[in-house]
């Protein structure tokens, strides 16, 4: 486990693969009641690249996702995924590379109630225009992964809520994303499958070369990754 420092100089040009964060600072509201949420982040995570973020509560952990996955615009600095400035990128466009390039996984699964849990993962491929036969076979190898192949026709009401977060992840994967952004997936789950949804997160970015960004409290999560990373008051070190 090795923390390097974040240094500007070494992150690559906006050009580059995976998820490239330069000096982005993130200030919610204005005046008195202004916080800082991000003070001047530089991050490059690489294709392939498993980075876990820890830091107590406030830190900045969930702004730093928002924000990496173009969910929020940082106050100034850029975000690059998959060597689209998403920073500079119009809303429309930017949501298209957010369906395209990015996974997130968050605390709350965000699972739409009317669909069932095959259908969660296939709707993103079909609004892409990308529902083929090896998306459909995909979908059901990660159901299967997570443990959810007697659910793949449940609804979200009908699931517990471990089956719900690992759903979630199992969505977040099917697309290959190139980035995969994660808030601390496994508070839901016991500690043998919270291993397994660790275990399938990381053979997935070695396997697709993702850029994967974690967020955990979890010590043996952090085993599994390439860096760790400490955040304090919004800095990143
Ligand atoms: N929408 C928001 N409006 C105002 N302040 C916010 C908002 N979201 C987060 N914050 C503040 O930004 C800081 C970082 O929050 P967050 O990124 O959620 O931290 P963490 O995920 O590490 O707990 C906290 O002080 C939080 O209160
Ligand atoms: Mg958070």
């Amino acid at each position: 486990m090795t923390v390097p420092a974040p240094d500007a100089t070494a992150a690559p040009d906006a050009t580059a693969a995976g998820l490239r964060l330069l000096d982005v600072t993130l200030v919610h509201g204005d005046g008195d009641t202004a916080v800082t949420a991000l003070d001047h982040v530089t991050l490059w995570v690489a294709p392939g690249e498993f980075a876990a973020v820890v830091g107590p509560s406030g830190s900045g952990k969930s702004s730093l996702l928002a924000v990496a996955g173009g969910l929020q615009r940082p106050s100034s600095g850029t975000v690059a995924v998959a060597g689209a400035e998403l920073t500079a990128l119009p809303d429309k466009r930017r949501t298209e590379a957010r369906r395209r390039h990015i996974g997130f996984v968050f605390q709350q699964s965000n699972l739409l109630s009317s669909l069932t849990v095959r259908e969660q993962l296939l709707l993103p491929l079909h609004i892409d225009g990308r529902l083929d036969a090896a998306a459909r076979a995909r979908a059901d190898e990660l159901i299967e992964a997570v443990g959810l192949s007697h659910r793949a026709g449940s609804r979200p009401h009908q699931l517990s809520g471990g089956e719900r977060q690992r759903a979630g992840l199992a969505r977040a994967l099917t697309t290959s994303p190139a980035v995969l952004l994660v808030d601390e997936p496994t508070s839901a789950l016991d500690r043998a499958r919270s291993a397994e949804a660790v275990r399938l997160i990381a053979e997935q970015t070695r396997e697709h070369g993702t850029a994967t960004v974690m967020v955990t409290h979890d010590l043996a999560i952090m085993d599994h990754a390439d860096r760790v990373y400490e955040m304090v008051d919004g800095r990143l070190s």
